[in-house]
């Protein structure tokens, strides 16, 4: 790599996990030789003060010409060195269950910048495999998007009692180049067998305060003249960067009337809002859906429940009716046409009653209440039937292009979901036999689609197919989350009851749109550039009967194009955003 740019794939899989894994930077001869090097000296740091020829090897990928076209990209021009490199996971206490990371509290020393296509990932471990390293081997271990968490990372994440199925250990080949923000959540768990020799380099952004080792002033006070003799918290405000007195930073505090220096060096740091205890909602289930953007809620349906309802749908199979082949092209989930069976809420009795149950169950309300607010509504209950070799759905939908009436947003501790669906299981969704997929952490991105995930032909590491228990309830970021199917590959049929909600901010259609329900006799012998601007509220999706107003030579005249209608519909590709 000698060009500048990375690509949309690179900047969206970094932009939306947190780290990029770019394969075979070196090559063999380079790793036996750095492997040559650390078996010769016998150490695991240091290396770029070592004696004799073996420090060059160390040196050059210091300054390494592709991970300075990366780190000029992901961290920024005038990148620095933070920590010396060292094989990961050869210090006390650095291997364990522990991880470290996440961007609630945030850090801005560590934590990931991103705006107008512009970035400054503040600080970024840069690491080599020099061996291959196995799914199962241990090691490093991370969570995709969580350097952008807006929730505190639960603390049996943290401690590694509970993973929450979150956390990954990247495969890796030796030569490989892996790039991770310090504000992932990310840990270095034992080895399995014989440790693995990751060589990492820590950088960081050029002005930023990370590590600060102790350099020759740090017994020396820096302070102007006056300030020798000023009190403490006076001098507490002028240290500098590298001195006596700036690592930990002192602390402040006040309580109106005078001002101490902390003994502490615990942050102060308040804010307005305070966890609330009783807000009725789980604090996992508000951290994994803010990170991945979708939820599985185990056991909602019991035994009785989920029978009745598989009883309704073997009960109407003639009603079942096979759609569009849906891969989009995609060549490993190609298949054939997505068997549907809509209208369960409309069955004749008692039929209707096991989805009747669903659409406004507590489970549900509970949780599209913090989701998104109260006021959301339904339109009806489809269960997916897809059989074996039924095509898988090419992931659609994301937070870019940006659609304020079905995305995410979050603010002051509330999750802003427009969209939410849920898929209720009637049977189990077995790993890696297809089903819904998604991209965690794609309702944060500010970059496009790549066409290989959205095939899934290229997944790049990012897509998950999450494994459930027949009775388990799914919810999504319909809208907001980039989402999907993989082919299905079980031999049983799938049966997921798909209900979608919408919040009471936007309309998809019906309700009164027509210009002469609303305003009556006021919209007579108007234009049909006025008449236009007086509908009422509609989404418009693939109908297009939605008017558009344009403006040529200075003249108004109405179009049904919807081309130019996002300001990124240029990147966008036939039937990559379903509507
Ligand atoms: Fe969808």
């Amino acid at each position: 790599m000698d060009r500048e740019a990375m690509s949309n794939e690179e900047n969206y899989a970094f932009d939306v996990a947190g780290y990029l894994h770019v394969a075979g930077v070196l090559n063999r001869e380079e790793v036996d030789a750095l492997n040559q090097a650390l078996d010769e000296v016998g150490e695991n740091e240091g290396m770029l003060g070592w004696e004799g020829p073996h420090r060059k090897l160390f040196r050059d990928l210091l300054v390494h010409p592709q991970l300075v076209c990366y780190l000029n990209q992901i961290v920024g021009h005038g990148f620095r060195l933070d920590i010396a490199p060292r094989l990961l996971g050869h210090r006390d206490g650095e291997i364990g269950a522990t991880l470290v990371g996440g961007d609630e509290p945030r850090n801005p020393s560590r934590a990931y910048f991103q705006q107008n296509g512009r970035r400054s990932c503040q600080g970024v471990k840069a690491i080599w495999a020099l061996e291959d390293v196995a799914e199962g081997d241990g090691g490093l271990v991370v969570v995709q998007a969580s350097h952008k968490s807006n929730v505190q990372t639960p603390g049996d994440l943290v401690a590694g009692s509970d993973e929450m199925g979150l956390v990954k250990q990247p495969r890796l080949s030796a030569g490989d180049l892996f790039l991770l923000a310090e504000s992932t959540l990310q840990g270095v768990r034992p080895w399995n067998g014989d440790s693995k020799r990751l060589l990492t380099y820590w950088y960081a952004s050029r002005a930023v305060i990370q590590s600060n080792p102790p350099g020759p002033g740090a017994q020396t006070e820096s302070f102007p003249g006056w300030a020798k003799e000023a009190p403490p918290e006076q001098k507490a405000v002028m240290h500098r960067p590298g001195f006596k007195g700036s690592n930990p930073t002192p602390v402040l505090n006040t309580d109106g009337e005078k001002t101490w220096v902390e003994e502490s060096s615990d942050v102060i740091h308040p804010s307005i809002y305070i966890r609330d205890p009783n807000s009725g909602i789980d604090e996992k289930e508000f951290y994994f859906w803010d990170l991945n953007g979708y939820l599985v809620v185990d056991g909602v349906m019991d035994e009785e429940w989920l029978a009745r309802a598989n009883e309704a749908v073997d009960k109407f199979q003639d009603r079942v009716e096979v759609g569009r082949e849906l891969s989009g092209g995609s060549v490993s989930q190609a298949g054939t046409g997505r068997p549907l069976l809509s209208g369960l809420l409309d069955l004749p009795a008692p039929y209707n009653a096991p989805f009747r149950r669903m659409i406004a169950h507590p489970a549900v309300v509970e949780r599209l209440n913090w989701m998104g607010g109260s006021g959301y509504r339904t339109g009806g209950a489809t269960v997916f039937c897809a059989a074996f070799g039924t095509s898988g759905h090419s992931l659609h939908d994301g937070n870019e292009p940006m659609s304020p009436s079905r995305g995410y947003y979050f603010k002051n501790g509330r999750s802003y979901c427009e969209t939410v669906t849920i898929t209720w299981q009637l049977r189990d969704v077995e790993p890696g036999l297809g089903g819904f997929a998604c991209v965690p952490g794609s309702h944060k991105t500010q970059y496009s689609l790549p066409p290989g995930v959205r095939t899934c032909d290229e997944p790049m590491g990012l897509v998950v197919q999450p494994a459930m228990k027949a009775g388990d309830v799914l919810f999504f970021m319909d809208g907001g989350c980039t989402h999907g199917a993989l082919a299905w590959k079980n031999p049983v049929t799938r049966r997921g009851v798909l209900i979608k909600y919408q919040s009471k901010n936007s309309n998809w259609g019906g309700g009164v749109i027509d210009p002469q329900q609303r305003w009556g006799d006021m919209v007579e012998d108007m234009t049909e550039a006025q008449f236009a601007v007086m509908r009422g509220p509609e989404r418009d999706g693939r109908h297009r009967t939605v008017p558009r107003l344009v403006v040529q030579d200075g003249q108004v005249s109405v179009s049904y194009n919807p081309e130019g209608d996002r300001y990124s519909a240029k990147y966008r590709k036939p039937g990559e955003k379903s509507e």
